[in-house]
């Protein structure tokens, strides 16, 4: 669908980066950095809801950043957990529902116990969703999905013939998640770093040199601002998408 202007993104991702320069920046721990980027999670979660966006993914941890020091991978995790438990009852209370996306069976014991209890206690609601790109990866995810959908076309379940999108992305991670209609990158790099290649095949891109920790409701304006102004036209001429166009 084109933007009207000053439309709303249905469903906004964001790279979340950049803690370990803010810290450094500041003769900090890189720890310190990551800790204040969890709350800027915090914040983002309320200023997406206040502006009406339904979906917020946020990428918080890539299959590649195991090759991290395990110092530095295992307070990611232990702040997971402490971030998990913190927001169980806001999240309730908010009535947004949790879910992941990427292999969170390979995090450990206590991660997944902590986030199977938020997705319980979260699943019946509908309105609000926030996803958590946790040891995700858009090429593991494709390997993923390429074999279950192979067991599926094995077992019958998908036709034979049936070469469509729709089939094979029931089989991504996202299968049940609308595509990301603005992807927002902090820190000021311009790549994507292996998020959602296939789900963002059209989304709108914002990058902003803002590290995450500093990340606040007005840079997020800012880039839903910048997606209400861009013309998304999915292939279509400008002209096509005129209200009164004839095609
Ligand atoms: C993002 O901040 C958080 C994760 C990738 C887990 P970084 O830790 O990548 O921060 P920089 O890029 O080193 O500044
Ligand atoms: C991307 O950030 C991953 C997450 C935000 C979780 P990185 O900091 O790991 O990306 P690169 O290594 O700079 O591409
Ligand atoms: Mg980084």
């Amino acid at each position: 669908m084109p933007n009207s202007p000053g439309s709303i993104p249905h469903h906004v991702a964001i790279i979340m980066d950049g803690n370990g320069r803010w810290a450094q920046q500041r003769g900090l721990p890189r720890i310190e950095g990551h800790r204040r980027g969890v709350e800027t999670v915090r914040t983002m979660i309320d200023a997406t809801k206040a502006l009406g966006v339904r979906y917020l993914t946020l990428y918080a941890f890539s299959v590649e950043n195991w090759k991290r020091p395990a110092t530095e991978v295992g307070a990611l995790m232990g702040l997971l957990e402490f971030f998990l438990k913190r927001e169980l009852s806001t999240l309730v209370r908010d009535q947004i529902r949790l879910r992941t996306i990427g292999r969170t069976d390979q995090l450990p014991e206590a991660v997944r116990r902590q986030l199977d209890a938020t997705i319980a206690a979260t699943a019946h609601f509908t309105e609000y969703t926030l996803v958590l790109a946790l040891n995700y990866g858009s090429r593991t995810e494709v390997v993923d999905a390429a074999r279950a959908y192979a067991a599926a076309l094995a077992a019958g379940t998908i036709q034979a013939d049936d070469n469509s999108w729709e089939s094979f992305a029931r089989h991504l991670y996202t299968a049940d998640l609308p595509d990301p209609d603005l992807v927002i990158r902090t820190s000021g790099e311009y790549r994507v770093s292996n998020f959602m290649l296939l789900q963002a095949a059209y989304a709108e891109f914002v990058f902003t040199p803002v590290l995450w920790p500093d990340f606040g409701p007005a840079e997020l304006e800012a880039a839903v601002t910048a997606y209400g102004k861009r013309e998304r036209r999915f292939g279509q001429t400008s002209e096509q998408l005129k209200p009164d166009a004839s095609r």
